[in-house]
């Protein structure tokens, strides 16, 4: 089954071809994360903006890569890449579905992607699979593993994301509850407002951990947030101040020491929980998803520290947004909707389980 995925729920406009759920075949991104660098910060007018730009262009080359490899004649080729109106085109490959991430995310981004999949599916007759986003950045570890991925149950799944940062308990694909979550910023936000401090230009995760691979991780001990053991939720804004009453107080200080002992920290938290989340629930492996799971850091220590249980690290290409995940969600999760009635949803969550 091939599945055509969109993603525009933040400053990525993203499309891709994904066959059984596994197998990304084409994929093809546009991000405006240039416009917002000079901003120091996402602006949702100006992605939503960004996203009516791209959305079309992204679509006319992934379906022209995918035509290209299917034997298309060129002037059919040349022609869907110089349409505006790709409803009026049939598509000219295999696509048994279209699958958008319907939220969480900046409602005027959600929507580009969310209207444009709607009068796709409607025109060319496609049944269209809504998906939430955050269950998207659980499936980098299917693209990246295959089909070994469905042989152990229950598994955790770590979600650290720029807006996000979850515990995910998955008894099976389809009983699947949060039972950790963050009590204030998520993680990648952490990152980024700390890089801010440091007069690291947007977006600061990256950055931050690009320098601090020249400091000294023990430098400066940081509070280690919520140790607690008996409750697997997370909280950064502590650290975050930790980080600028140090910085105000020691305006002197090595910026790399400063990035390495508050990368140091919020790995130690983040891998911390996610241990004592899998034993409590008896999980047989860990996932790691979301943008702050580039991350080499949290890779290697999570990876570390878990041995011998299981621990799937998705490729670097499918920890950022994009819309392969998406596509591999819906393979997984085909709750097909009707074009019409389909509707962004920028608080959209996945279920908590009942004693969390
Ligand atoms: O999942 P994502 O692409 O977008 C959201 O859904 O939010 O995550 C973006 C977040 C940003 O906060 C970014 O700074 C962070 O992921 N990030 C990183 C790294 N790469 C991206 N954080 C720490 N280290 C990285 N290497
Ligand atoms: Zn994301």
């Amino acid at each position: 089954m091939t599945i055509l995925g969109i993603e525009t729920s933040f400053d990525e406009t993203s499309a891709a071809f994904v066959r059984d759920g596994i197998n990304c075949d084409y994929q093809f991104f546009s991000t405006s994360m240039d416009k917002h660098s000079k901003t120091g910060g996402v602006v949702p007018e100006v992605a939503s903006r960004e996203q009516s730009i791209y959305i079309i262009p992204v679509l006319q080359n992934v379906l022209g890569q995918a035509a290209r490899h299917q034997g298309s004649k060129t002037d059919e080729i040349t022609k869907l890449s110089q349409s505006n109106n790709l409803s009026h085109h049939k598509p000219l490959t295999n696509i048994d579905a279209i699958a958008v991430t319907i939220g969480p995310g900046l409602i005027g981004s959600l929507l580009v992607g969310v209207e444009t999949a709607k009068s796709l599916a409607y025109a060319w007759n496609k049944p269209l699979i809504p998906v939430n986003h955050m269950l998207g950045h659980i499936y980098g570890a299917w693209l990246t593993h295959g089909n070994q991925m469905n042989d152990l149950w229950p598994k955790l799944a770590l979600l650290v994301s720029g807006a996000h940062t979850e515990l995910i308990l998955m008894e099976s694909h389809h009983r699947l509850y949060k039972v950790g979550w963050t009590l204030d910023d998520a993680a990648g936000e952490a990152f980024d407002k700390v890089a801010r401090l440091l007069d690291l230009p947007y977006p600061g995760g990256p950055r931050l951990s690009k320098l601090a691979e020249s400091g000294n991780p023990h430098a400066i001990k940081f509070p280690l947030p919520m140790p607690q053991k008996d409750n697997f939720n997370f909280s950064f804004s502590g650290l975050k101040t930790a980080v600028l009453n140090y910085t105000r107080q020691n305006p002197n200080a090595n910026k790399a020491d400063i990035a390495a002992s508050f990368q140091h920290t919020v790995v130690t938290s983040l891998v911390h929980k996610t241990l004592a989340a899998a034993q409590h629930f008896n999980a047989q492996e860990v996932i790691l998803g979301g943008g702050v799971a580039a991350n080499r850091l949290l890779r290697q220590t999570l990876t570390s520290s878990l041995a011998p249980l299981p621990c799937k690290i998705p490729d670097f290409a499918y920890t950022t947004d994009n819309a392969a995940v998406i596509a591999a969600a819906a393979f997984y999760h085909q709750n097909f909707a009707d074009p019409l009635t389909v509707q962004a949803d920028p608080s959209l969550e996945l279920p908590h389980r009942a004693d969390t």
